[in-house]
């Protein structure tokens, strides 16, 4: 049966008198301490994952401390958060409930498979993991045949998933679109409207990725399809499954992929403005994807590296009984005319904005529009009341098997693929 989700537990006043201690002997088999968390990785990711856990209500969170593989990043973010840095990943496991991935995708099978051998409940960053190409010196992901891709890529799913079913541990996929609030309201919209979801598309794109390990297929697992293209998929699917599960009580899944990637920023006739990213090794900069359902119905998803002015996360939902646009990124809460560039030097006005002159939507609150604190409240009542969190193992096997069986496709110029 679907769970009603984001209903958090709440510690009332009179509660919070006798200490979380007493609460939880009172709810009898749950967590007895706060939830204790680890970090890994020190940079982008790592920054927003630290104040999603601290706007955790209701539920007690301590995050231990943070271990990161340039000693730099890690003890100036320890120093910065005051929490302890550690030196290895093994130490950091050895205190913590939990640990929190914020590194690169080709890292997150390795540490996630390590941290549930040591008994500990893991947070994933999407891309949940794929294909590297295996420590080979002269691989190349562009090149490499994607039929291997893609069954390395689902061994991978196998191997954490065996590791989380031998230690009974959590592994929580950080999708942050399945809880922005934009599809969580759609998501009620179409389970109390008993809607068919019949089709529907959706973006990421942007002007391009800051982190050097993107970039290279052997860190990132892709370009931007597995990068971009995760987000607004994985919404989709989620979506599908919660309709199924909404109807029938099983989740309706992805069947099949039809997909063209295309490396716009490297044909030899490109035109660098300098308003792009451009260093891309073996990626590519443009992805899209249609999803045939189980049921029938599809998904259309456009990922890119490709689009000025700042970022665009949207999902159009096209149902038998309504329609929804859910709007992440850009939202118009906020119209603001900036005469000039440097008034607004100190204010952050949105992801990726190229420029703060002229019109612009500042976003209020960027990561709550996309649903970066709701999903940390997910994960940590998942460990607190002991249940799954909304966005699981589960949602995160069938977003790789379409992204990686999307590559086969896209090899194929485009034929319908199937998906595993
Ligand atoms: N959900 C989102 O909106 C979102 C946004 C950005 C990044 N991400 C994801 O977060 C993850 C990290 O991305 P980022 O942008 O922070 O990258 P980044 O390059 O800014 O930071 C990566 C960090 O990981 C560390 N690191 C690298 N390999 C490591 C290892 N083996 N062990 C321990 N530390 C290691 C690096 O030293 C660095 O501190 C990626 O999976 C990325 O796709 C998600």
């Amino acid at each position: 049966m679907l769970r009603e989700p984001l209903r958090f537990a709440t510690i009332t006043a009179e509660n919070a008198k006798m200490g979380c201690r007493k609460i939880l002997i009172a709810q009898g088999e749950l967590m007895t301490e706060a939830v204790r968390v680890g970090i890994v990785g020190a940079r982008f990711a790592a920054r927003f994952h630290w104040e999603g856990l601290n706007r955790v209500h209701g539920v007690p969170v301590q995050v231990v401390g943070v271990m990161s593989k340039t000693a730099e990043a890690r003890d100036a973010f320890a120093q910065e958060k005051k929490i302890r840095a550690f030196a290895t990943f093994a130490e950091l496991c050895e205190v913590v409930d939990i640990v929190d991935l914020c590194t690169p995708p080709s890292s997150h099978e390795q540490l996630a498979v390590q941290a549930l051998s040591m008994q500990k409940h893991v947070i994933i960053e999407k891309p949940f993991t794929g294909y590297f190409g295996g420590g080979a010196a002269d691989f190349r992901g562009d090149t490499f045949p994607k039929k291997k891709m893609l069954d390395e890529a689902m061994k991978s799913c196998e191997r954490i998933l065996r590791a989380a079913d031998s230690s009974d541990k959590k592994v929580c996929y950080a999708e942050n679109w399945v809880y922005a609030p934009a599809i969580q309201k759609e998501r009620e919209i179409v389970t109390k409207s008993g809607a068919q979801i019949l089709w529907m598309r959706g973006d990421q794109s942007h002007s391009g990725s800051h982190s050097p390990y993107y970039g290279s297929w052997k860190f990132s697992g892709g370009g931007s399809l597995v990068g971009k293209g995760c987000h607004p998929l994985s919404a989709a699917l989620y979506l599908k499954r919660v309709e199924g599960e909404s109807r029938n009580g099983v989740p309706i899944r992805p069947v099949t992929v039809s997909a063209r990637t295309h490396e716009i920023t490297r044909l030899p006739g490109y035109r660098d403005e300098g308003f792009l990213r451009t260093s891309y090794n073996d990626i590519e900069d443009y992805a899209q994807v249609h999803v045939k359902f189980s049921d029938g119905t599809v998904a259309d998803i456009f990922a890119s590296e490709l689009v000025l002015g700042g970022v665009q996360n949207s999902l159009e939902v096209v149902c038998n009984n309504h329609r929804t646009r859910c709007n992440l990124n850009p939202i118009d809460a906020l119209e603001t005319f900036n005469p000039r560039e440097d008034l607004f030097q100190e204010v952050y006005v949105v992801e990726k904005t190229g420029t703060k002159q002229g019109w612009s939507h500042p976003a209020p609150d960027e990561s709550w529009q996309h649903g970066y604190p709701q999903e940390f409240q997910d994960f940590m009542e998942s460990l607190w009341l002991n249940r799954e969190p909304l966005s699981g193992i589960a949602l995160a096997r069938d977003t790789t098997a379409v992204l990686y069986a999307g590559y086969v496709s896209a090899e194929l110029g485009g034929a319908e693929t199937e998906i595993p």
